[in-house]
């Protein structure tokens, strides 16, 4: 048998089930009126970010990357949570504006942003991100032409990247950002222009579980951020510091150690140099503030034998769950936090591998792993389901469609 990752805390059994905020899987799915269906919890959010603040120091705001879940739900619930929402195109920037959120509290980072969403972002007041000196030009002439000094920061590609971290967005040639010996000239221009100067945005990778990595980046950041603001000649208002904060989603993987993680930058902030002494500074998260808050249910439509391995079949699979399929972003395959929702406190009988409803081998949500006896109308759980499982999985592919959303 295969070993699964690791349930995130905070779920519960009722009547022999999964009880996501206090409420059977069973009835979910009846109040959804189908599966497959993300179950997102509000409480689970609000325990997040609270956890996280009292962490941290005081001073650094805390921003939420919509890209890991853009539900409106969800955006409203971290809405009365988070400082700022961090987008990555026009589209996000339409569903955080439906959300009814403030656009000042939005900023924009992202290659490769066309001339109308840079207008959008301008007209609407949210901060750019400035990924080129091309991108730049461009936001200038738009803020001209409409008679709007925009908001502008410079995304800038450190010389170094978050170790360790599943995806690394520094370090080296990078279509994000602009190199680091360029931002100071850019900089000068940007303020001469005329534009509100806005910062640095520094973002070295993303889901990291080791303290002292985390640790490390952000010391390398605000010593870059520093040095760059001595080379434009400018007080820095704003620095984003990145994120990178990871969750477990793999057997053996350990939660990070938030507590060392504010302690140093607690002890970095107490000695900032001069140019940094006013500065404001946040983090942007995603997955670490959502990942765990979601739950995936889908249903077991056929059981079936094959050379001597059980397979449970579901009415889900890698069209809405394409990270815990193993299909995006890593290397080995490994199982998800996978669970058998209706007999949640069932003890383990047979190895069996939870595999998907489309026609190709890449749909398998769990690998020879040990479950309880399940059958056709069983609920199964994907855990970690909340973020990069609606908003980054091909919903279209073979014309099954978006699973159904509920936030309790
Ligand atoms: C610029 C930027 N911000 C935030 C994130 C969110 O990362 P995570 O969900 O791992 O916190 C990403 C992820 O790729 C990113 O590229």
């Amino acid at each position: 048998m295969k070993p699964l990752g690791p349930i995130p805390s905070g779920y519960g059994v009722i009547d022999g089930q999964l009880a996501i905020a206090g409420r059977k899987a069973t009835d979910l799915v009846a109040e959804a009126g189908s599966t497959p269906l993300f179950v997102y919890s509000r409480q689970h959010l609000e325990r997040r970010v609270a956890e996280l603040r009292a962490a941290m120091p005081e001073r650094l705001a805390l921003h939420y990357a919509v890209k890991a879940n853009p539900f409106v739900p969800v955006l409203q619930a971290m809405a009365g949570l988070v400082d700022g929402f961090d987008i990555a195109s026009g589209g996000e920037l339409g569903i955080v504006q439906s959300a009814g959120i403030d656009p000042a509290r939005i900023s924009f980072a992202g290659p490769g942003k066309r001339v109308d969403e840079l207008e959008a972002a301008i007209v609407a007041g949210a901060t750019i991100n400035l990924e080129s000196e091309g991108e730049s030009v461009r936001a200038l002439e738009v803020g001209s032409r409409l008679g709007i000094a925009p908001r502008l920061a410079i995304r800038v590609n450190p010389d170094f990247d978050l170790k360790g971290s599943g995806m690394k967005m520094g370090g080296g040639a990078k279509q994000f950002g602009v190199d680091a010996e360029r931002v100071p000239a850019m900089a000068r221009q940007v303020i001469a222009s005329g534009a509100e100067w806005r910062g640095f945005h520094i973002f070295a990778g993303s889901q990291a579980l080791d303290a002292a990595a985390i640790i490390e980046t952000q010391a390398q950041t605000l010593h870059l951020a520093a040095r760059l603001a001595d080379e434009s000649g400018a007080a820095l208002p704003h620095c984003n510091l990145g994120g990178g904060f990871g969750i477990p989603y793999f057997p053996g993987d350990a939660p990070v150690d938030l507590a060392a993680i504010g302690s140093a930058l607690g002890e970095a902030f107490a000695v900032l140099p001069d140019s940094l002494r006013d500065t404001a500074f946040c983090i942007e998260l995603g997955r670490y503030l959502v990942g765990e808050s979601g739950v995936y249910l889908t249903r077991i439509v056929d059981r079936k034998l094959s050379h001597g391995e059980v397979f449970l079949i579901v009415d889900g699979g890698l069209h809405h769950q394409l990270a815990a399929s193993g299909n995006f972003g890593t290397v080995v395959r490994r199982n998800y936090p996978v669970a058998i929702a209706s007999r949640f406190d069932a003890p383990t009988e047979e190895a069996a591998s939870v595999v998907g409803c489309l026609c190709t081998p890449l749909d398998r949500l769990a690998d020879k792993a040990g479950f309880p006896r399940a059958d056709v109308g069983d609920l199964v759980a994907v855990f970690c389901a909340g973020a990069y499982g609606a908003s980054a999985s091909p919903a279209q592919f073979l014309g099954h469609g978006p699973a159904a959303e509920i936030l309790v």
